[in-house]
């Protein structure tokens, strides 16, 4: 009895033994994940990406909310409910058409900048091609990946596509474009404003020298990183497309604009109930994202020049505050994209033989900003951008991009320099 009794009291010990064991693991993994997720808050970095998105400005939630809280109605519905969501709608798509200085018709609302993309070129390039008038389109090397890959779908489709190249400040040369149109040319789509370097390009002398060519050109404009940023009106710039992203302007993720000029058709891309968006995209409208995007435009409208020389004081003095503190090692600091006609709020900077992945993994807890290249499994990825203005390599590799936003402040700005350097 005695043995019995022994040998029970041995595996509950063994067995209070492993239960001790597994909740102190347990404790152990939960605290240590709690620890990080709160040392992970407490750090917060300074946001130094905008270009990449942006934040939600409060007066575009306070917008957004009480079509998410209260009215939920179908815009298509002709009742109550559906009225008030659909006047939300053709609310937003004044605010767009105001800070582009269009009409509301011309502005279709989408997914976001790469639908938009998709719709223009896919959609002109078919509609050309039905018409007979040509299977050649332009672009050029420095734009944005949704471009390229839809200009290299249209290849497989039998479509020719020039890729112009850019000098060191990431300018297209008007003589290069000239020389490129051809009596094939259908469309082009030439950049507002380039997401890393920042250069803006002179699109209303590139609509100019099109429309002298041929009439039935049709010009589309990338315009995701300039909208909000710098004064961005479709009759200044003469174009009959031009692409707007919602989270680039402080409105939310997965919403985005396509101005279309009136007279202008495109081949649709999503099919669908015909009533949507004139029946140029079909799928019930995203009214909660369209009226962020509509709110957000009109702040860009009301504010833009002070935006304009707010983020361009920050980008300066961010600048100048690197170079400051590198003292007598400036001469390893180059800026990047054009010195005058760049993004008011985009410093791309390239720090010779640094390797700037390697700096912001190191500043991972002050500073979140992009750089230049990227390590894949031991190879390193040159953007395309920083190799179309031929960086040196030992340049290339040491790239950051830093990009302010209205929410940035002058203590941030100072911090991150220094740090930084
Ligand atoms: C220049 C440019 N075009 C297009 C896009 C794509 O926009 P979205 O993220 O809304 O699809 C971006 C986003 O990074 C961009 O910077």
């Amino acid at each position: 009895r005695i043995g019995c009794v022994s040998a029970f009291q041995g595996v509950c010990g063994v067995w209070w033994w492993w239960m001790f064991a597994i909740t102190t693991l347990r404790r152990c993994a939960l605290l240590s994940f709690f620890q990080h997720r709160v040392s992970g808050m407490a750090l917060c970095p300074m946001y130094f990406d905008y270009n990449a998105t942006t934040t939600i400005h409060p007066e575009v939630s306070k917008a957004m909310l009480p079509f998410i809280t209260e009215h939920f109605g179908n815009p298509s519905s002709g009742h109550i409910y559906g009225q008030i969501t659909k006047n939300a709608v053709e609310k937003a798509r004044s605010q767009v058409a105001a800070l582009l200085n269009c009409k509301a018709q011309e502005v279709v609302f989408l997914s976001g900048g790469t639908e938009s993309i998709n719709y223009a070129l896919r959609g002109a390039a078919s509609i050309q091609r039905k018409r007979n008038l040509g299977n050649h389109i332009i672009t050029s090397q420095i734009e944005h990946i949704a471009v390229l890959e839809t200009c290299k779908y249209l290849e497989t489709q039998g479509f020719e596509v020039t890729y112009l190249p850019v000098d060191e400040f990431g300018m297209i040369s008007e003589d290069n474009f000239r020389r490129s149109l051809t009596d094939q040319t259908v469309l082009c789509s030439i950049m507002h404003a380039n997401n890393e370097i920042g250069t803006i390009q002179p699109i209303h002398r590139f609509v100019q020298i099109a429309k002298h060519h041929s009439s039935n050109i049709l010009f589309h404009t990338d315009a995701s990183q300039s909208v909000g940023k710098i004064e961005t009106r479709v009759d200044q710039i003469g174009v009959d497309l031009l692409t707007i992203a919602g989270h680039k302007l402080y409105a939310p993720k997965g919403v985005g604009a396509l101005y279309v000029r009136s007279g202008v058709q495109l081949s649709k891309l999503i099919f669908g109930a015909h009533n949507h968006e004139s029946g140029q995209r079909s799928g019930t409208e995203n009214v909660i994202l369209v009226v962020g995007l509509g709110q957000a435009a009109e702040l860009a409208h009301r504010n833009q020049k002070q935006i304009t020389l707010s983020l361009k004081r920050n980008r300066d003095l961010l600048h100048s505050t690197i170079q400051h503190h590198l003292g007598s090692h400036k001469d390893i600091l180059k800026l990047n994209g054009h010195s005058i006609h760049r993004l008011p709020n985009t410093l791309n900077i390239s720090f010779r033989n640094i390797n700037g992945t390697e700096l912001l993994d190191r500043l991972s807890k002050d500073i979140a900003a992009s750089c230049g290249s990227a390590c894949h499994s031991d190879e390193v990825h040159i953007s395309h951008v920083l190799l179309a203005i031929q960086l040196p390599t030992e340049f290339a590799l040491g790239t950051l991009r830093l990009s302010c936003g209205t929410p940035t402040t002058e203590d941030e700005v100072l911090r991150c320099g220094r740090s930084i350097a």
